[in-house]
């Protein structure tokens, strides 16, 4: 290893020990959140504020992944910009531009967003390796801010959101994803990514959150082209912890499960393999704390894949889209207060693919 990789392995290897100890019932004394792996972008010392609700007790943000800079990527950015979201959350795979482009990007993605909704940053695997440009760069030049993050930004970070009174903990997380100066990020019990993801969603809840939001680029279960990539243990915290809604990019398509729960006949969620037992409600009227919906929203300007209705999983998803099936651009946009969570599609080019679903504190 030559001394500048040495550098930034060590780097980061601070960067995570320094987040991933949090007390379970003081988020507020993890490091804010820095850039992307380096130490270069604080987090929020001087972050502008975001569009809050006036009442501090709704946030609304628009998440998408697997964008580039297409013609259908732009109308998704448009969309957004147009849709009152206070942010916007990239799901992962960025440009698929060539590395040292990163900013072309950006200042795209500032032509279409406009200066008042920030596009917030978690990696997908093009950029966490290198091959389609560094999370790091992208990371400098959409930095984070939303005040009040904590962990390393683009790649395992938390916000509670509003800062003040919170009514959601949003989490970014990298299971599966390799990067160039670190390696594969695993997540299984006992180590330090699981620990850190178990003890951000536990303290989440020991403050008395009322929702928790989980988002990572790759997908476990999935109607698309690729296996669990992540592996199933991170899958299966997240069911066990009742995470109210994870968000993945990853697949080209859009594909949103049933409120999916553990219970005596589901002991786990396993890859590539279904059972009705883990299915909690299908009615997409959901009742907080009974299960977790996945939704992969990789529709953010990409062409569009084929989604497989006859996959072993597919009794899973309750509503499913790309390429072969009504294939449509755009984001999921996320409404939250202190009383509900609704979701809803909101297409930006192609078909007229809709989905939208609500879960209500119990
Ligand atoms: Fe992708």
């Amino acid at each position: 290893m030559r001394p500048a990789q040495l550098a930034a392995a060590a780097l980061a290897v601070l960067l995570l020990s320094s987040c991933s100890s949090l007390p379970p019932s003081s988020p507020a004394a993890t490091p804010p959140a820095t850039g992307g792996g380096t130490a270069s972008q604080p987090a929020t010392a001087s972050a502008p504020a975001t569009q809050a609700d006036p009442s501090g007790t709704a946030v609304e943000f628009a998440a998408a992944g697997d964008f580039g800079d297409g013609q259908a990527a732009a109308e998704v950015l448009d969309a957004m910009a147009g849709s009152k979201a206070q942010f916007g959350l990239a799901l992962g795979d960025l440009s698929y531009g060539s590395p040292g482009k990163e900013s072309a990007w950006c200042s795209f993605v500032a032509d279409h967003l406009g200066p008042d909704i920030p596009l917030q940053l978690l990696s997908g695997n093009h950029e966490s390796d290198g091959r389609n440009g560094s999370i790091d760069a992208f990371a400098a030049c959409l930095p984070p801010r939303l005040p009040g993050a904590h962990g390393v930004y683009g790649r395992q970070w938390f916000v509670d959101l509003p800062q003040r009174d919170p009514v959601l903990r949003l989490i970014m997380i990298s299971p599966g994803l390799d990067f160039a100066d670190s390696g594969r990020w695993d997540y299984v019990p006992g180590n330090e990514h699981y620990d850190w993801t178990a003890t951000a969603i536990d303290s989440a809840r020991d403050a008395g959150i009322p929702w928790v939001v989980v988002a990572s680029h790759l997908p476990c279960q999935t109607m698309g082209r690729y296996d669990c990539e992540p592996g199933p243990a991170v899958t299966n915290l997240l069911l066990d912890r009742k995470v109210d809604l994870v968000l993945h990019g990853h697949e080209h398509l859009y594909q949103r499960t049933h409120q999916l729960s553990l219970g005596p006949g589901c002991p786990s969620l396993l890859p590539a393999h279904s059972a009705a037992a883990c299915i909690a409600d299908t009615d997409s009227d959901f009742v907080s704390g009974s299960g977790t919906v996945f939704a992969t929203v990789g529709t953010g300007g990409r062409p569009l894949r084929d989604v497989n209705a006859s996959d072993v999983e597919a009794r899973y998803f309750a509503a499913y889209s790309g390429k072969n099936e009504d294939p449509t651009h755009g984001f999921l946009k996320i409404r939250v207060t202190g009383d509900a969570l609704r979701a809803e599609f909101v297409r930006a080019g192609g078909g007229n693919f809709a989905d939208s679903f609500t879960l209500h504190r119990r």
